[in-house]
């Protein structure tokens, strides 16, 4: 089983300069919350509530004073710093006290999942003990992400950012990884970029046979938000769905209370710890 789980919250969001000369890239609003607030709701989805959030130095107190150690939702947040953007699988290194003996999944702080089939499917992955899990999805632009090509259901091929077309799967960000990944992030090089790459951590576990694949369908949306685009269409996303259900996405107090790690009395609690507004509007009906 896995029940700890990594948000790599950090990096430089010079794409998105100015909006994050002051302001870290997964606090910029998605909609009607904060970014990180969508990739923290897939892990508790997935039953994780051991969090390790990794940061960029003089951060951490902006992350704490929205999210706080976690409490507010049932759940455990514990923070590290990232002095430079040494790449993901530097997450593994920075994490090493942190995942201990465990299993563990990995997150990237500027990813957006939606979709319905997605729960049984994060489910399903962490009931799985060995090796490592991706989650394909097709894209239009393939050159922009890491890239898996698939031959007879296996993974032959592995690239970040293919200059060259291998096929439109990109592999999300969105990973779950047993124990071996602490050790095998430590024997990575420093790619030409000068990154810990993910890809090449894949790599090792498609060597010996041990990368898994799920694909997101076509019902499930995945999207990235790497460019001012992909924020403002992510923000699009989430305001047609939500507007029109009246059902929001990433409420993280929902979450918590469906999956009984909070009660109603803490709900009321976060009414009041987020003032009058919309969200709090919506948490009112949660305890009505
Ligand atoms: O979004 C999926 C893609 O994410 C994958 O398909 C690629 O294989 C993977 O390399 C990554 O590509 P990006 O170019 O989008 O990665 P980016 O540098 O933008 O970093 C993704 C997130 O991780 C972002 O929220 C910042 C954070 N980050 C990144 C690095 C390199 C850190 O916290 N620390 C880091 O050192």
């Amino acid at each position: 089983m896995i029940n700890k789980g990594i948000i790599l919250a950090g990096g430089s969001g010079t794409r998105l300069s100015p909006l994050t000369k002051a302001v870290n890239k997964q606090l910029l609003p998605i909609y009607d919350k904060p970014l990180i607030f969508y990739p923290l709701s897939i892990l508790m989805l997935a039953n994780i509530k051991n969090i390790l959030m990794i940061v960029n130095p003089g951060q951490i107190e902006n992350f704490k004073s929205l999210l706080g150690d976690g409490k507010r939702f049932g759940i455990k947040i514990q923070y590290k710093i990232q002095k430079k953007p040494k790449g993901l699988a530097d997450a593994f290194i920075l994490g090493k006290s942190f995942i201990k003996r465990d299993n563990v999944a990995l997150i990237l702080g500027d990813n957006f999942f939606y979709g319905q089939s997605l729960t049984d499917k994060l489910e399903k992955s962490l009931t799985h003990n060995k090796g490592a899990r991706i989650f394909l999805k097709n894209v239009k632009k393939p050159e922009n992400f890491g890239v898996a090509k698939i031959v007879n259901k296996k993974i032959k091929k592995i690239v970040e950012k293919p200059k060259k077309y291998i096929s439109n799967l990109a592999i999300t960000g969105l990973y779950f990884f047993d124990n071996n990944v602490v050790k095998y992030s430590k024997s990575l090089k420093l790619s030409k970029r000068k990154e810990f790459e993910i890809v090449d951590l894949l790599k090792k576990y498609n060597k010996k046979n041990k990368l898994f694949a799920e694909f997101i369908g076509r019902g499930g949306a995945w999207l990235d938000t790497g460019s001012i685009n992909d924020l403002y269409d992510a923000s699009s996303f989430v305001s047609a769905l939500e507007n029109r259900q009246g059902l929001k996405i990433a409420c993280l107090e929902e979450i918590a209370l469906s999956n009984g790690w909070i009660n109603k009395s803490q709900i009321r609690s976060a009414i009041k710890f987020y003032g009058k507004c919309n969200y709090s509007n919506y948490l009112k009906k949660l305890v009505k």
